[in-house]
């Protein structure tokens, strides 16, 4: 099956988590914009030490600079096969530029309140390696500290403390992806999940509606 999909929700709302999923599912690749623009900083690049200061701030990374990464990484992907989009766009402006380059057959919103977001992301760990997803609450590896797929040690993302979690909540998504979230929905591409519940709950929400796109 080859769908377009866009994913929205709040930070920690489990987009990463579920993209995973979704993956193996439809085998269609997945372009995440958090991944690629920490390892823009991670390697030192020149798009890396623009983005770190927004990053760490728990702010928007300016959109030109964010609109250039996936029009490169579009154009090295066939957009007719399919493809998941993670983490944009994530306001009006930056919806209007994927316009120009593609068309979007669904926008998937992940929902969860507040108070479980700051609950999730506080529990967070990545592995510094691999890049792999846990949580010390809900999905904690099997040696405490250590990656269960490559041993890689696992670290909290700087932009996981209360404070910035709450500004990342507030503005970007309760401020900036509002408009956003209002242009899909009249568009008729919008469908809203509960991020409540397990992991695999909320797969299987998600795989009703996958199922209606057949
Ligand atoms: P980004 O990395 O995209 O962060 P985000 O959107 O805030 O989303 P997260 O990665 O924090 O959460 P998630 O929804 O993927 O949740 P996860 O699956 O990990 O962006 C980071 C920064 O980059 C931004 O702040 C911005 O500065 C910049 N940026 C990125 N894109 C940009 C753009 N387009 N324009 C401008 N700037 C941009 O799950 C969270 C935790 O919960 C995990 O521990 C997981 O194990 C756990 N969990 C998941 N599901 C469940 C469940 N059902 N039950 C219990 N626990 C669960």
């Amino acid at each position: 099956m080859s769908l377009r999909i866009v994913l929205l929700g709040p930070p920690g709302a489990g987009k990463g988590t579920q993209a995973e999923r979704l993956v193996q599912h439809l085998k269609i690749p997945r372009i995440v914009t958090g991944d690629l623009l920490r390892a823009a900083v991670k390697n030192k690049t020149d798009l890396g030490q623009k983005a770190q200061t927004y990053m760490n701030r728990g702010e928007l990374v300016p959109d030109e600079l964010v609109v250039a990464l996936i029009r490169e990484q579009l154009s090295q992907l066939n957009s007719q096969r399919g493809f998941i989009l993670d983490g944009f766009p994530r306001n009006i402006q930056q919806a209007s530029a994927l316009e120009q380059l593609t068309e979007i057959d669904l926008a998937l919103l992940i929902d969860l309140p507040r108070e479980e977001v700051i609950r999730r992301l506080s529990a967070r760990r990545m592995c510094e390696r691999c890049e792999r997803i846990y949580n010390l609450v809900y999905q904690p590896p099997k040696r405490e500290g250590i990656c269960d797929a490559c041993q890689g040690l696992l670290v909290q993302r700087s932009d996981d403390k209360p404070d910035v979690v709450a500004k990342r909540y507030d503005i970007q998504y309760n401020q900036d992806a509002q408009p956003l979230v209002e242009s899909y929905r009249k568009r008729s591409v919008l469908v809203t999940i509960d991020g409540e519940g397990t992991i695999e709950e909320v797969f299987e929400r998600i795989l009703r509606v996958i199922r209606s796109y057949k």
